[in-house]
């Protein structure tokens, strides 16, 4: 969740690491804090509560200077988002700064014990043990490098440490700790940068030729980076021989092209972002799917007997779709769970399960840790993910990338369009080989897809309309969102886009379940947004519809478009096109988005970075 970067170069460290953490700052942002070691050889420290730009407006006089340094942005776990609590933490001695993404698990009991021998203790972080047990190790006369490693062998739990040390001899050492918190190192031209992930540190090699060597550290792997590079090292120090490649920023650039949030460009990029899911993955002359990335064979596709979906958030949500998606085309039994509930059950797993992964960072804690498990217990794993290298890509037996391109906005959009394509390519293409869709259904189907980014195109065109509505809308402080079938997990997506970036109490709930509790709460304060597409459930989510009505509830329906008969019946309208079955829930999710983006707006929301959240969820 927290964001990590440090340098050593011929460069000021502070502009660099500065700009860093204000390109991670989408994983965190509770406070920041920089450390730089200055000429004299002393660790000079700055930091802020709050976002990133709060440490150039602290009026603390003269930026550090230095040419090695370290920077954090925090998102609070241990701790509230207070000064002391902001990261880097140092020692008794100020020698060592340290940052940390991540949790310590154990860490009550080595405070106690380090406070037991002396230890001051100056923040309510876990973070500061860490601290604490380096100078420990340095104290009983180890070197720094030992010692961090020392360090590393005594924590328990999932994360990403980094540490500067005083004096002359420049030196970082970071850690990968289990699966959570991955850390990069990107080299080029005498400089080199650590971070938690790449688009965040190319744009830092401000170098001539703007390519970068870049290395990512697996678990239990350590870097330790001098001004003569960088050496990679296991736990006991036993030297590493760490696969890099050459990565160029134009790989990773981002801007918000002129639209007002990263949001509303990323709204607007998906018809793009479906397209490209698409790419190469279609033959449009025989009107099939095919996955030249898919990494089983046509023995093992035969052979599989179950698919189990999972994720978290927004990618639980894409899951529970692709669960209606397999079972319909694929003709697999299909379940879909979230990823941090999986993981702590002992679920039937076997070579014949395929375990589809979900996640735009492919970072997600419980998600990495429900994929391993599920690996542990021999199934097959694929993953559907959006970030290059990111640590499920490295778990999975294959990957489908969404080739969504960066998202940074807080609240994903186009990746989970992006991943809902994706599955029904693979829904499709299961039954495809499993010989479950006879030709011409899956030409069908195909044909179909090939509509969406210009149905999609065609839903983003009338701004004014949602700007309209949520206008009407954006004074009321409870919704429910309605859907049926495959439209369920969409009327949870609306409402979790409402609650995270408006703060707005909004429930996302089957249609049918209506009756069994929530109706209770249906009079004229609460907003129902109701999905009722047509579709083979629209007569079933009509009646829930107008049970709604019948008490005083105030309705906006997405409906499709002609369905005047039903648009008589309730308050305001969204309309989504005509189009094939296995398109809708792509398509009512657009108009979804786009409330909850304006009613945010109306509300003067933080869109892009709304309290609390954070875009990678790299803590359990
Ligand atoms: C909601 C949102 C989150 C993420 C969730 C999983 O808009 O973005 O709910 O979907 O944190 O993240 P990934 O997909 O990276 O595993």
């Amino acid at each position: 969740m927290c964001g990590i970067v440090g340098y050593i170069g011929g460069q000021e460290a502070w502009p660099i690491i500065y700009e860093g953490l204000r390109l991670l700052e989408y994983r965190g942002y509770d406070s920041a804090g920089i450390a730089v070691v200055d000429p004299h050889g002393n660790i000079q420290l700055r930091k802020t509560v709050g976002k990133v730009n709060g440490l150039d407006e602290d009026g603390a006089g003269p930026k550090p200077q230095g040419t090695v340094g370290l920077g954090h942005t925090r998102w609070a776990t241990h701790g509230r988002p207070t000064h002391e609590n902001a990261h880097p933490h140092t020692d008794c001695q100020k020698r060592i700064a340290v940052v940390h993404n991540g949790i310590v698990e154990n860490y009550r009991e080595l405070k106690r014990r380090l406070t037991d021998d002396g230890h001051v203790f100056e923040s309510e972080t876990d973070t500061e043990v860490l601290t604490h047990l380096v100078e420990e190790g340095m104290d009983q006369g180890l070197t720094f490098q030992e010692a961090f490693r020392r360090m590393g062998r005594m924590v328990k739990g999932s994360q990403a440490i980094s540490a500067i040390l005083q004096g002359d001899a420049a030196q970082i050492c970071a850690l990968r700790l289990g699966h959570a918190g991955g850390i990069v190192v990107a080299q080029s031209e005498g400089q080199t940068i650590i971070g938690s992930d790449l688009p965040a540190l190319l744009p830092l090699l401000h170098t001539e030729s703007n390519i970068g060597q870049v290395g990512f550290l697996e678990t239990n792997e350590m870097a330790v980076v001098t001004r003569n590079g960088v050496d990679y090292q296991d736990l006991d120090g036993n030297p590493i021989v760490k696969q890099t490649r050459m990565v160029s920023q134009a790989d990773v650039q981002v801007d918000k092209a002129g639209y007002q949030h990263f949001m509303l460009k990323e709204i607007m990029e998906q018809p793009q972002a479906v397209a490209s899911a698409m790419r190469e993955r279609i033959d449009f002359e025989a009107r099939r799917v095919d996955l030249p990335d898919f990494p089983f064979t046509k023995q093992e596709i035969a052979d599989l007997d179950r698919v189990i979906l999972i994720g978290c958030g927004t990618s639980l949500h894409a899951a529970q779709v692709g669960r209606h998606l397999v079972e319909r085309y694929g003709g697999l039994p299909a379940e879909a769970e979230s990823a941090s509930e999986f993981r702590y059950r002992n679920p039937y797993i076997s070579p014949r399960t395929l375990v589809v992964s979900i996640g735009q960072s492919g970072e997600t804690a419980d998600t990495v840790a429900a994929m391993q498990m599920a690996k542990d217990k021999g199934g097959k794993l694929l993953t559907i993910c959006n970030a290059e290298g990111s640590q499920a890509t490295r778990i999975a037996d294959g990957t489908l990338y969404m080739r969504a391109g960066i998202e940074i906005g807080v609240a994903s959009t186009k990746t989970f369009l992006a991943s809902l394509t994706i599955l029904n390519l693979l829904a499709i293409f299961l039954g495809q080989s499993r010989g479950i869709l006879d030709q011409e259904k899956s030409q069908e189907l195909v044909d179909g897809l090939a509509q969406a980014p210009r149905l999609i195109g065609d839903l983003l065109a009338d701004q004014a309309n949602y700007r309209r509505i949520a206008q009407l809308y954006a004074d009321f402080d409870y919704f429910l969102f309605l859907g049926r079938g495959v439209n369920a997990p969409i009327a949870s997506e609306g409402a979790l886009k409402l609650k995270e970036i408006s703060y707005i109490h909004a429930e996302g709930y089957p249609a049918g379940e209506m009756k069994h509790g929530p109706i209770a709460l249906i009079d004229n304060a609460m907003a129902t947004v109701a999905l009722a597409p047509k579709d083979f459930l629209y007569d079933k989510v009509v009646n829930n519809v107008k049970e709604v009505k019948a008490r005083d509830g105030r309705v906006l329906a997405v409906l499709t478009e002609g369905d005047t008969e039903l648009a008589a019946e309730v308050d305001h309208v969204l309309y989504i096109p005509e189009a094939p079955e296995h398109l809708i829930p792509l398509l009512a999710t657009v108009p979804l988005q786009l409330l909850a983006y304006n009613i945010a707006l109306l509300r003067e929301r933080d869109v892009d970075q709304p309290r609390n959240l954070a875009k990678s969820v790299t803590v359990e």
